[in-house]
């Protein structure tokens, strides 16, 4: 039987709900971490296996840069080689020291080692997870950027304080 009465009420009803549902169920927008695009070193001032330190994306994240002289996954530069970490223990944040002879950081808190020369992976020791690796890009007058960090710095909930 046709009740046109009912239809509508049931449109009105449905319509309301799906609208109320789709209010109720939608995640909250966020702003997106814009990252900060800073140089942090020049292509010519780099030897290889020499670490150079800088922060990023701010003052307080200790990282380092290296120079393998051979491609390296993720490496940037002319020869692929240039990769960079924060220099963040992953167990507990204690600071990285690079041992150059055995190319690896290491933790002197517990002891935890990690492999730049392969995506900052973690070794051995307590920490659980590889290194952030932060993002770099070279410009053509050869100066390398920090653009972004992939993986969590360590301590933090945003690797953009205040994101
Ligand atoms: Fe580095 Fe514990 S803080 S191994």
């Amino acid at each position: 039987m046709n009740n046109p009465v009912s239809r509508r009420i049931f449109f009105k009803v449905s319509g309301a709900s799906a609208a109320s549902g789709a209010l109720m169920g939608a995640a909250p927008v966020q702003a997106a971490a814009v990252w900060p695009d800073r140089a942090v070193a020049q292509l010519a001032g780099l030897r290889v296996n020499v670490p150079l330190p800088f922060s990023y994306p701010d003052a307080t994240s200790p990282c380092v840069l290296l120079k393998f002289g051979r491609p390296v996954p993720a490496g940037v530069g002319p020869e692929r080689d240039i990769v960079a970490y924060s220099a963040l223990c992953t167990h507990m944040g204690c600071p990285l020291a690079y041992d150059s002879a055995a190319q690896t950081f290491k933790c002197g808190c517990h002891y935890s080692q990690f492999d730049p020369e392969h995506g900052g992976q973690m070794v051995c020791g307590q920490a659980t997870t590889g290194l952030p690796q932060v993002q770099l890009a070279v410009s053509r007058d050869g100066a390398i950027h920090a653009t972004g960090v992939s993986g969590l710095i360590y301590g933090r909930v945003n690797n953009i304080r205040g994101a």
